[in-house]
């Protein structure tokens, strides 16, 4: 737990600040108390010196061997004297007194003192010290010293982490515990109070409080979010039986305007077929009635219902495609454009010529690709009679390239009134012309461009309008190779 973890991190600090704190203590007061106990043991040896010298003195006046030797072993009771030598003013040797087993003892210093017999010299006191003694004694006292500061330090130690466990830590792991088994997800207001019955003190108390808050402040907000997902929910619920009831309805809906367009589609597809087959037997007629010889009066008649009844055809071909594009898919396959190009341009050669156009085709004749070749034919149909519908003079060139083994785009070119940009985006709905005043005038229901959006469309290609200088209309199809 990471409080006990803390007491233990505490406990390891505070031991290893002790040792620390200890172990500078020994070496100050090594290097401040063998000095000193060095200076004591000589000031010592100088006091004793000092109270022997009239005793030396006169035993070396006297020449008193006996009483010289008895005041040198005085000495003896002093552990750091190594030997004392008592010599007369020639320095020659009168007694001496040497400590035994002292052979490895190397002497620290050497010192001598004049002895004087009533007012003059008559020889000196050697005295050979050694430090080791001093050293051992001061040593021993640093040891017991610091041992027993040492000892003081510990006892505190355990005092002062009993007082932490009781005071801090204890009371943080109880307060740690009692967050822990705290249920965050079903937090209410009485997990909160269970912290009173912890007593604290101090900042701990403060840390309780402050803790105690929180859960309120949490507990409060949990409610209010769980009251908040309870209307989400609802309200969810709530939508979806909308979105169902909907859903529902519109179904119904769809299906039922599928049936309209289809039953629509049917009529508009029974109704032209059936109006295709009286109108033929008409033509065939006008056309019998045409090659006989008529009164010219009769004869512009017969050339008006021929006429009436080809532009009749022609809108009900184009209604058929129309139609026909509603619910029928591409028949992809692998053809030739310069066939479909070729038979569709072959179709409006006699209609140019009487109009004195030049026609120009310009394709490869060995350009393949995946498509339905009928309805390219369609498309290619409506733009050609276009071209030539809305020129007067000039020419209409066809071309054919491939931009890619994906694309394919064919450009027509006419040289013609040139067509109304701003408008062009609607030119592809059913019905729509340009100008009605001057479609009025060149013929048409405007369902040209809308069969070729729809097979633009189905093809997933792209047809583009631009107006050449000085006059005339381009018309690119850009059509992807279907098989990719
Ligand atoms: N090559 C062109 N040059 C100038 N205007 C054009 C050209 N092609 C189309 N338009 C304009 O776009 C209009 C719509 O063309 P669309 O082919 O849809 O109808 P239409 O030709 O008028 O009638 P329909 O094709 O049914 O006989 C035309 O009425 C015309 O104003
Ligand atoms: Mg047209």
């Amino acid at each position: 737990m990471i409080t006990q973890h803390l007491s233990m991190r505490l406990a390891l600090w505070m031991v290893l600040v002790t040792v620390l704190a200890q172990f500078g203590h020994a070496i100050y007061r090594f290097s401040t108390d063998i000095p000193q106990a060095k200076q004591a043991g000589l000031q010592e040896i100088e006091k004793v010196v000092g109270s022997l010298r009239p005793a030396l003195s006169e035993a070396l006046f006297q020449y008193n061997e006996s009483v010289s030797a008895e005041v040198l072993k005085t000495f003896e009771s002093y552990p750091s004297v190594l030997g004392v030598w008592l010599l007369d003013e020639d320095e020659e040797l009168v007694n001496q007194w040497n400590r035994n087993n002292t052979a490895e003892q190397i002497p620290w210093m050497t010192r001598q003192w004049l002895l004087n017999y009533q007012k003059k010299d008559i020889g000196f006191v050697r005295i050979a010290l050694s430090d080791q003694h001093m050293i051992k004694q001061a040593r021993e006292n640093i040891l017991s010293n610091v041992g027993f500061s040492s000892l003081m330090g510990v006892v505190t130690l355990l005092l002062l982490y009993w007082v932490v466990q009781r005071q801090v830590a204890r009371p943080i792991i109880q307060l740690a515990n009692i967050v822990k088994n705290i249920n965050t997800k079903e937090l209410a207001a009485k997990d909160a109070a269970s912290l009173d019955e912890i007593q604290f003190k101090a900042e701990i108390q403060t840390l309780k409080l402050s803790i105690q808050a929180i859960l309120v402040q949490l507990a409060q907000n949990l409610a209010d979010k769980k009251n908040t997902m309870v209307l989400l929910q609802q309200f969810n619920e709530d939508l979806e039986a909308r979105v169902k009831i909907r859903t529902q309805q519109l179904n119904i809906a769809k299906d039922k305007a599928e049936v309209g367009s289809r039953s629509k589609t049917d009529f508009l597809n029974s109704m032209t077929h059936e109006l295709r087959t009286p109108l033929n037997s008409i033509m065939g007629f006008s056309n019998i009635l045409k090659s006989q010889e008529l009164p010219e009066k009769w004869q512009r008649m017969v050339d008006n219902i021929h006429e009436s009844g080809t532009q009749l055809l022609t809108i009900i071909s184009d209604i058929i495609d129309f139609v026909d594009l509603d619910d029928g898919k591409l028949n992809v396959q692998l053809f030739s454009l310069y066939d479909v190009i070729s038979a569709t341009t072959h179709q409006y050669k006699a209609i140019a010529l009487h109009k004195n156009l030049v026609m120009d085709m310009k394709v490869d004749n060995k350009l393949i690709m995946h498509g339905d070749p009928k309805r390219l034919g369609i498309a290619l149909r409506h733009l050609i009679d276009n071209a030539i519908k809305f020129t007067d003079q000039g020419r209409v060139v066809i071309k054919c390239e491939q931009l890619s083994s994906d694309i394919i785009v064919i450009s027509l070119e006419d040289t013609g009134i040139g067509i109304d940009l701003g408008k062009v985006a609607r030119l592809s709905e059913s019905f729509v012309q340009a100008d009605s005043g001057l479609n009025r005038a060149k013929e048409g229901v405007g369902l040209g461009l809308a069969i070729v959006g729809r097979i633009c469309k189905k093809w997933d290609g792209e047809i583009h309008f631009k107006n050449l200088s000085p006059q005339g209309t381009q018309v690119l199809l850009r059509l992807p190779n279907l098989k990719n």
